[in-house]
């Protein structure tokens, strides 16, 4: 196994870099960086962020594109080439869920999340990895929700148990070739997360009570470059969602299935 990622003078391409985790990542990474590629559909939030690094010797990039379409990630890679950018690592960060019923739920939206959260972090992954130089890092922005199946937000879990497990699998299968793969699977963070996630027609769920796994972005941030640099597949940011995945994951099945099912009861 690889003994980690160094963060030092590395060249990163951050995805969904315009808000949230993906700003954050940039915040803590300028310093050490030699390179970032800051990727997301709002130019002027891309600049902002930009701006705000501009303390730092960093050369930063901004590359607008829509990453739930082919156009999108093809452009991306078009731009690393045009730049003459060599990543040595990706994150992929960009991601959306959706608060509500699946019967509910619009097409739309439902067909972004798998796009975003699934099929963009595997094509990108497979796009870059002929460019990524040595020694290489990929980070896959999870979530808690990987954990177990979340009604009312069942595509949003399950996409995320997509990438938990896809990002341990690559771990084991790209360790030999001098590449760090982790995952970070963050509880609820303040972010734009649930402004995204909330539906326009008040057809959502109450999500209130999360209060004690909350952390602040600079928090998980801090433990996922952590974790990279250490070359842990997989870290839960925070001591409160560490148990709690813990538990979720010893849960015998029935005894999930019972909880779950009291739980939408009550809604
Ligand atoms: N916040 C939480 O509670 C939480 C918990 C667990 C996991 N996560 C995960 O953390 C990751 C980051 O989310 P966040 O919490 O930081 O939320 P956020 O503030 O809403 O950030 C999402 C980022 O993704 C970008 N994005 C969305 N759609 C895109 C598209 N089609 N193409 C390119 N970029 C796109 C957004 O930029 P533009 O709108 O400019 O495109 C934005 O920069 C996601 O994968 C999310 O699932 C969040």
């Amino acid at each position: 196994m690889p003994n980690g990622f160094p963060l030092e003078q590395c060249c990163a391409v951050i995805t969904g870099a315009s808000s949230g985790l993906g700003a954050e990542f940039a915040r803590q990474l300028a310093p050490r960086a030699e390179v970032l590629v800051l990727v997301a559909r709002r130019a002027e939030a891309l600049e902002g962020v930009k701006r705000e690094l501009s303390g730092t010797r960093t050369k930063v990039l901004c590359c607008v594109s829509d990453l739930a379409t082919d156009a999108g990630r093809s452009d991306l890679v078009a731009f690393l080439g045009a730049n003459g950018v060599k990543p040595n690592l990706i994150i992929n960060n960009a991601g959306m869920g959706d608060y509500g019923s699946f019967a509910s739920s619009s097409t739309e939206k439902t067909r972004m999340q798998i796009e975003l959260n699934i099929t963009a972090l595997t094509m990108l992954t497979h796009a870059v990895l002929p460019l990524l130089q040595r020694p290489g890092g990929i980070l896959n922005v999870s979530s808690l929700a990987s954990t177990l199946p979340m009604p009312e937000l069942a595509v949003y879990a399950a996409s995320k148990a997509y990438v938990t497990s896809f990002s341990e699998a690559l771990a084991i299968e790209l360790a030999p070739k001098g590449i760090t793969v982790s995952c970070v699977c963050p509880g609820p963070t303040p972010t734009n997360f649930s402004k995204t996630a909330k539906r326009t027609d008040g057809g959502d769920t109450n999500r209130d009570g999360q209060g004690l796994l909350r952390i602040p972005p600079s928090q998980v941030v801090h433990e996922a470059l952590g974790a990279l640099q250490a070359g842990r597949p997989c870290v839960f940011p925070g001591w409160g969602v560490a148990i709690v995945s813990r538990v979720f994951r010893l849960m015998p099945r029935g005894i999930m299935r019972w909880l779950l099912k009291r739980r939408a009861g009550k809604e």
